[in-house]
């Protein structure tokens, strides 16, 4: 094994810097790629494990598929079948699947738990969702709004909670110098220390951040409205939280202060009739499918640049 340990990891959308609108850019010229792309195989004789502790339906299909499709082999590793959690720590088990795996997933509850799994991993690890982030739903989501660049009038308004999806879809928004509008209830807003990255961010980039508990503030004049369900996954037990978001539904009378042609997201999967109501999110402005869809695109150039970025730059000059 090589002493010196150059790989990048992707705890959060922020780690791979301003090379995110090239990803985003190669992920749609590879979706667009035909048979160019349907023959380029960067992950020819490497294997992908993804660890799961909570349930999945986007993230381990599109993970399997598109590693698949990149000439690589994906194993699924769920968190009951395997010794993580139960007989062996974080460290070993990096240690070991470093020895069979060319790059490693992991969905997580604790966020400090893929830093650890990444710290003693000697291959690529990518955070398939902590509690913190959620970094490749932003890079689709990202890639989704470039992808209707032409139709996106106004700023990007989130309005629910101040969660992981938020985190990255606000760090991955102001790598791009978007504008960022957020409205969440008091007591969720989002953390503070990624606050402070993005603000950093955005000073560079040009991009603005407003915050408020008001969603009519944050959607007027939006071309993105997005919103995620009010309890994650791992916060049930946490008393009175879903009842804090009353008045924070995206139904008709808000989206009516976005502009005409704003684009409805959300990572899925929705609780229909709690943050959005049937008629949003099956609106002509609704997007929710295209991102899903590209979950799977944003990945294989997300994969292809951590786990062979040799080939992620020769795609770029065959294209
Ligand atoms: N959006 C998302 O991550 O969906 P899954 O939980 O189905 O993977
Ligand atoms: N915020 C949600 C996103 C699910 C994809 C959760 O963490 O459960």
């Amino acid at each position: 094994m090589s002493e010196v340990n150059e790989k990048t990891d992707l705890m959060a959308i922020d780690d791979v810097g301003d090379e995110l609108a090239d990803i985003i850019d190669w992920a749609i010229a590879f979706k667009h790629g035909g048979d160019l792309s349907y023959d380029f195989k960067p992950l020819d004789g490497m294997s992908i494990g993804s660890i799961y502790e909570k349930p999945s339906t986007r993230t381990r299909v599109s993970f399997e598929v598109g590693v698949s499709r990149l000439g690589g082999q994906p194993l699924t590793l769920l968190s009951n079948d395997i010794q993580l959690g139960k007989s062996e720590s974080i460290a070993d088990t990096a240690a070991v699947l470093s020895r069979f795996l060319d790059g490693i997933t992991y969905r997580c509850f604790e966020h400090a738990d893929a830093v650890e799994l990444a710290e003693h991993s000697t291959v690529p690890v990518i955070n398939a969702l902590s509690d913190l982030h959620h970094p490749c739903q932003a890079a689709a989501d990202l890639m989704t709004i470039v992808e209707h660049g032409g139709s996106v009038n106004g700023h990007i308004a989130w309005v629910g909670d101040g969660n992981n999806v938020f985190h990255d879809l606000l760090l991955a928004a102001v790598v791009l110098g978007r504008d960022v509008h957020y409205a969440t209830p008091t007591g969720f807003e989002p953390d503070e220390s990624i606050m402070e990255r993005a603000r950093r961010i955005a000073s560079r980039t040009g991009s603005s951040i407003h915050g408020s508990n008001d969603p009519i503030e944050a959607v007027s004049g939006a071309g993105v409205i997005y919103t995620d369900i009010f309890v994650s996954m791992g916060e049930e037990s946490i008393e009175g939280k879903f009842d804090a978001f009353e008045g924070f539904q995206v139904n008709e009378e808000l989206v009516a202060h976005a502009d005409p042609g704003y684009l409805f997201m959300h990572c899925l999967p929705a609780h229909r009739g709690e943050e959005v109501t049937d008629a949003v999110i099956d609106s002509s402005n609704s997007v929710v499918l295209d991102q899903a869809e590209n979950r799977m695109w944003a990945q294989m150039s997300l994969l292809t640049y951590l786990c062979n970025n040799d080939a992620w730059h020769t795609y770029r000059e065959l294209e």
